[in-house]
């Protein structure tokens, strides 16, 4: 029987089949690498919000005060009522900026929220259930499947914007960002939006600190997830055995995070259907955040038929916030 056909036949058993053929593809690749949507169960989407609390994460902060600096600039580019759909939106606290802008003047909104984590989701529609203004909808699904399924919920008559924040898009490969900002625009109609958070290149030593800060706060992000492995596909992944390491790979502009196997060692994954090996040393690749240039985010965007209203940039946090028309 193949890890495959092992998968099928366990998921009976009530194992999150998606996962287990993931895990069980990405682990017997080369190098070995898992995707980093894997990250948010209910501790990691808990743990994303204490990094975003750390004095070393500056992402967060710098974007919550572009978002408050420039939030009527946003604001007035959208339509009465309001329709905003907001893909992979965490606790929903920017979000919220919006929302209390909108909430202020009396204006009416509709919000999609989309996300992977039941969790997130959680947080986010109590966050905004503090704007009664504001109808919620949401949609536990990946960033695509979401917005297909928010799109398919629109109002012909009224324009949307999509919100893409907290440098999501970093965590997709340049193919992937290109492919997918293609995706929304096609989705999108003349007259709607696209509001765009990108981290941007900054001193490696800062990077560094970002991704495996002092607290071991982001080690401990990226090594649940061997715990998630554990628990729901009764992994037996030794945690002793596997160490948090960033790298900077300047060549290809991301920050890579890893997990490190300290030994020589066999892991079994059951609900996967293998057994992998690890020499020591070999890595499991759990997540890339790519960093921008300002241009870099324009032109990429462009290639996927938006024409840049606006970009902010914040200079302490180096980071850049975007809003794009569909022509
Ligand atoms: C890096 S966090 C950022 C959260 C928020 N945008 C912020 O700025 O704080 C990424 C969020 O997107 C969700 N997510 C990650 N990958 C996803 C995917 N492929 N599809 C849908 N949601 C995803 C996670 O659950 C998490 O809530």
């Amino acid at each position: 029987m193949t890890a495959l056909e092992a998968v099928a036949e366990r998921s009976a058993a009530g194992f999150d089949e998606a996962l287990a053929r993931d895990v069980a593809a990405g682990l017997t690749s080369r190098p070995k690498q898992l995707p980093a949507k894997y990250l948010y169960d209910a501790l990691g989407s808990q743990l994303f919000e204490a990094i975003c609390e750390l004095p070393w994460y500056p992402i967060t902060r710098g974007e919550r005060a572009l978002l408050t600096r420039e939030r009527d600039a946003i604001l007035a580019r959208l339509d009465d009522p309001a329709t905003l759909i907001e893909l992979g939106g965490g606790n929903g606290e920017k979000l919220a900026i919006l929302a209390g802008g909108l909430a202020e003047r009396d204006r009416a909104a509709t919000v999609h929220l989309i996300d992977i984590s039941e969790t997130a989701l959680a947080r986010a529609r109590h966050t905004v259930a503090g704007h009664p203004s504001v109808a919620v909808r949401e949609h536990r699904a990946t960033y695509a499947e979401g917005l297909r399924m928010a799109v398919a919920e629109l109002d012909p008559d009224r324009s949307a914007m999509v919100l893409f924040l907290g440098s999501n898009i970093g965590n997709l490969a340049r193919d992937e960002a290109d492919r997918f900002l293609a995706e929304i625009a096609a989705a999108l109609r003349t007259g709607d939006s696209l509001l765009l958070g990108t981290d941007l290149v900054k001193p490696e030593a800062d990077l560094v600190l970002a991704y495996d800060d002092p607290l071991g706060v982001t080690a401990a992000f990226n090594r649940n997830l061997l715990v998630r492995l554990n628990r729901e596909l009764d992994a037996d992944f030794d945690l002793a055995q596997f160490a948090h390491r960033v790298v900077w790979n300047g060549r290809e502009s991301r920050m890579e995070s890893h997990l490190v196997s300290q030994a020589e060692q066999t892991v079994c994954i059951p609900a996967a259907g293998c057994c992998v090996r690890f020499a020591e040393g070999e890595s499991i690749w759990t997540e890339s955040s790519y960093k921008y240039r300002p241009g870099a985010v324009v032109e990429l965007a462009a290639c996927a038929g938006f024409a840049c209203r606006a970009q902010w940039i914040e200079p302490d946090a180096e980071f850049a916030l975007s809003l794009f028309d569909v022509p």
